[in-house]
C-alpha cells in the first residue's frame, strides 16, 4: 500500500514537471511532445549536473546531442567533402550531376542557441545535400565556435570570415559557383547570424561579391525586449520555451548569471541606451492581429555596468534588428519564415514590417500552426512543407 501510493505520487510529480500543454494547431501532437519532453529531461539534467558543479549547463546538453552528427558521407547524387575556410570548419554538398553552365550558391548556417548544433547533424546534413540536389547548388554549410566556449563576437566572426572566404572569386570559380547567384540561409540562431553577416556584408567594401538573396527562418534578432507577445506567450511553447531562449542570449555574451536575471526581469537594457528600444518596439512593429490583448510596457531600465561588461546584447552584430534604415534599404532579396507558436515570431515580424517600411524586397510566409524546430523536425508533414516551399522560393530567386 505504502509503495504504490509512493508510486503514485512519484508519478504524478514527474507528469507535473515534464508536463507541456501543446496547441491544438499542432500536427502529430505526439511526437511534438516526445520532443519537447526529451529536451526537458535534458534541460533537468544538465541543470542538475550544474548545480553539482559537474559539468557547464550547455556542455551537458552538447553531450546529449552529440549522436546526432553523421559523417560526410557522399551519396548518388552529391559529393561531400569537409575543409575549412579561413580556418573555419564547413561541410560542401557538391551536385554529381553534369553541369554546363556555372551553379548557384548557398551558404548555410545551423541554429543551436550560439551553444549547440552542428553542420554534422543528420537533419542539417539531410537539409543541406537535398538542397544541393533540388536546386543544383553548391551547398556550404559552417561550422562556428560555441558558447560556453567561445562568447559574442566570436560566433559572427567565424561565420563572416567563413562567408568571406567562400565569396572569393577563386573559391567560388573552383567549386563551379555563378558569383551572381549567391544566398546566406540560416534558422534561428542561424537566421540571427544570417542576417548579421549580410548587413556587415554591405557596409565591406573589400567584398566585391555580393548577395542575391538571404533567407532567415524563424531568426533569433534582437535581446533588447524580451517580453513581446510571442515571448510572453511562450512560456512554456514546445522546444524553445522563453526561459531556454533567454539562457541561449546570456551564454552567447557571458558566463554571469547576473545578465541573465536582468534579461528575465526584462531590466537589462540601461536608460543610455533607451533610444535603441525604437528600433524593437513591438507597440508600433507588430500588426494588431499579433498583439491581441498584450498592453506594451516600456521596458524598466538596467544597470548600466550590465551593457559596460557585456556590450554584444546592444551590439547590431548581435541584434539585426537595430540596424538603422539605411542599412536595411540595402539589403539583398530577403525571404522570412516565422511561426506562430514561437518565442521568436515577433522578431521575425518585426523585421519583415521595418523592412517593408524602407521599401526593402521582402518575402514573408507566417505558418499558422508552425512551431520552432518545425523546419528541421524530420518525418513531420509541416517539415516537408516548409521545405518544399523554401527549395521552390530559391529557386525562383537565386
Ligand atoms: C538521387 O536522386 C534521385 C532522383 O531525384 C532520387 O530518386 C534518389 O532518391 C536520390 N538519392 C538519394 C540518396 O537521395
Ligand atoms: C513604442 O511605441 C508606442 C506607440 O506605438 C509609444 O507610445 C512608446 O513610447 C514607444 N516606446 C519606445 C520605447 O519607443
Amino acid at each position: 500500500m505504502g509503495r504504490s501510493i509512493f508510486l503514485l505520487i512519484s508519478v504524478v510529480l514527474v507528469a507535473y514537471y515534464v508536463y507541456i500543454p501543446l496547441p491544438d494547431a499542432i500536427e502529430k501532437p505526439w511526437w511534438v511532445f516526445r520532443e519537447a519532453t526529451l529536451i526537458k529531461i535534458g534541460t533537468y539534467l544538465a541543470s542538475f549536473g550544474e548545480l553539482l558543479g559537474i559539468n557547464h549547463f550547455m556542455d551537458t546538453m552538447q553531450l546529449f546531442m552529440k549522436f546526432q552528427e553523421v559523417p560526410p558521407m557522399s551519396d548518388e547524387n552529391v559529393t561531400v567533402m569537409e575543409t575549412a575556410f579561413d580556418s573555419v570548419p564547413v561541410r560542401i554538398y557538391i551536385p554529381k550531376r553534369k553541369s554546363m553552365a556555372l551553379r548557384r550558391g548557398l551558404f548555410y548556417i545551423h541554429g543551436g542557441g550560439w551553444c549547440l548544433g552542428s553542420a554534422a547533424y543528420i537533419t542539417y546534413d539531410t537539409l543541406s545535400r537535398r538542397t544541393a540536389h533540388k536546386l543544383d547548388a553548391v551547398v556550404v554549410s559552417t561550422d562556428y565556435g560555441l558558447a560556453p566556449k567561445h562568447h559574442f563576437p566570436r560566433q559572427f566572426e567565424d561565420v563572416y570570415r567563413s562567408l568571406r572566404w567562400f565569396l572569393q572569386e577563386d573559391i567560388l570559380e573552383k567549386y563551379g559557383v555563378d558569383p551572381r547567384r549567391v544566398g546566406v540561409s540560416g534558422d534561428s540562431a542561424g537566421g540571427n547570424l544570417a542576417a548579421a553577416v549580410t548587413q556587415q556584408l554591405i557596409q565591406d567594401p573589400d567584398v566585391k561579391i555580393k548577395l542575391k538573396v538571404q533567407v532567415l527562418i524563424y531568426p533569433a534578432l534582437q535581446a533588447l525586449d524580451l517580453n513581446s507577445p510571442s515571448y510572453q506567450e511562450g512560456l512554456h511553447f514546445p522546444i524553445l520555451t522563453r526561459s531556454l531562449m533567454v539562457r541561449f542570449w546570456r551564454e552567447y555574451f557571458t558566463t554571469d548569471q547576473g545578465l541573465e536575471k536582468a534579461m528575465l526581469l526584462n531590466q537589462h537594457v540601461p536608460m543610455e541606451f533607451s533610444h535603441l528600444l525604437q528600433f524593437v518596439n513591438w507597440s508600433s512593429l507588430l500588426p494588431a492581429r499579433y498583439k491581441k490583448n498584450h498592453v506594451y510596457k516600456n521596458p524598466t531600465p538596467g544597470s548600466s555596468e550590465l551593457a559596460q561588461k557585456y556590450p554584444g546584447f546592444i551590439d547590431v552584430k548581435a541584434c539585426p534588428l537595430l540596424a538603422s534604415d539605411n542599412i536595411l534599404h540595402h539589403l539583398p532579396l530577403t525571404y522570412i519564415i516565422t511561426c506562430q507558436y514561437d518565442v521568436l515570431r515577433d522578431d521575425g515580424l518585426m523585421y519583415v514590417k521595418r523592412l517593408q517600411n524602407v521599401g526593402a524586397h521582402v518575402t514573408h510566409h507566417h505558418i499558422e500552426d508552425g512551431f520552432h524546430g518545425a523546419f528541421t523536425s524530420p518525418g513531420l508533414k509541416i517539415t516537408n512543407r516548409l521545405q518544399s516551399q523554401y527549395w521552390s522560393w530559391l529557386i525562383k530567386n537565386l
